[in-house]
């Protein structure tokens, strides 16, 4: 029992020395993907149809194929193919295109966020606004999108959350973070159970108040 504990400790220790890189990852794919989640949500709405079906052709590929596809293409596919050319080109492991994958395959769940937050903001609003005499783009940037943030904060914290989770998939490819410093300590010690339970908890660690903050957040904001 002693032992299991103490194995469970150091599981949960090294797991811990990837949090930053699963943290940095999953934050800026965040970032990155709530911008092009924009982009992709204003295509939507666009009166031209070519934009339209570009967004929606892009959403529907990125959030029909898993994560780990899209990363495995990334990480082995495209330097395959580009040295396959004549070139020697090698990124897998690095964070750089672990940030590129999750933050492009984050915009695309982003993008349907951001559409329904602008399609929550009640219609009357813009054609009162229009009635005031605004444009449709000042009417948009003052009284749309101001209020459709506040609707998107709420998602916006569960998509870092399922990030900070999703991002599990990249020790696939050899991305050091939690669970792949769970994976190095078990081949190490053959503690696999201590080792993926001390994974699990650091998980647990972030996701759980990170989740509870939001809850707090949602709550807060019905209330007025
Ligand atoms: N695990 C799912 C997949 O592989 C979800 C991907 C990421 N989800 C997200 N909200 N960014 O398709």
């Amino acid at each position: 029992m002693l032992t299991f504990l103490s194995d469970t400790w150091t599981g949960v220790l090294t797991a811990f020395r990837g949090a930053p890189t699963t943290l940095y990852v999953s934050f800026v794919a965040v970032i990155g993907g709530l911008i092009l989640g924009f982009v992709l949500a204003f295509m939507r709405r666009s009166r031209a149809k070519v934009l339209r079906g570009v967004s929606t052709l892009y959403i529907d590929i990125v959030r029909g194929t898993p994560l780990l596809v899209q990363v495995l293409i990334v990480a082995y596919g495209i330097p395959a193919l580009v040295n396959n050319n004549g070139g020697d080109f090698k990124w897998a492991q690095d964070v750089i295109p672990a940030m590129l994958c999750c933050g492009l395959n984050s915009a695309a769940y982003m993008g349907e966020i951001v559409r329904s937050g602008l399609n929550a903001v009640e219609k009357g609003q813009l054609e009162a606004a229009a009635s005031l005499g605004m444009t449709h783009g000042q009417a948009m940037r003052l009284i749309v999108i101001p209020q459709a943030l506040r609707i998107i904060l709420p998602p916006l914290g569960n998509e870092f959350v399922t990030m900070i989770k999703e991002t599990a998939i990249l020790s696939y490819v050899g991305v050091v973070e939690i669970t792949r410093e769970g994976t190095l300590l078990s081949s190490r010690t053959y503690k696999m159970f201590e080792a993926y339970i001390g994974v699990a908890i650091v998980y647990i660690i972030f996701t759980i108040p990170l989740s509870k903050l939001i809850l707090h957040f949602e709550k807060k904001m019905k209330m007025d």
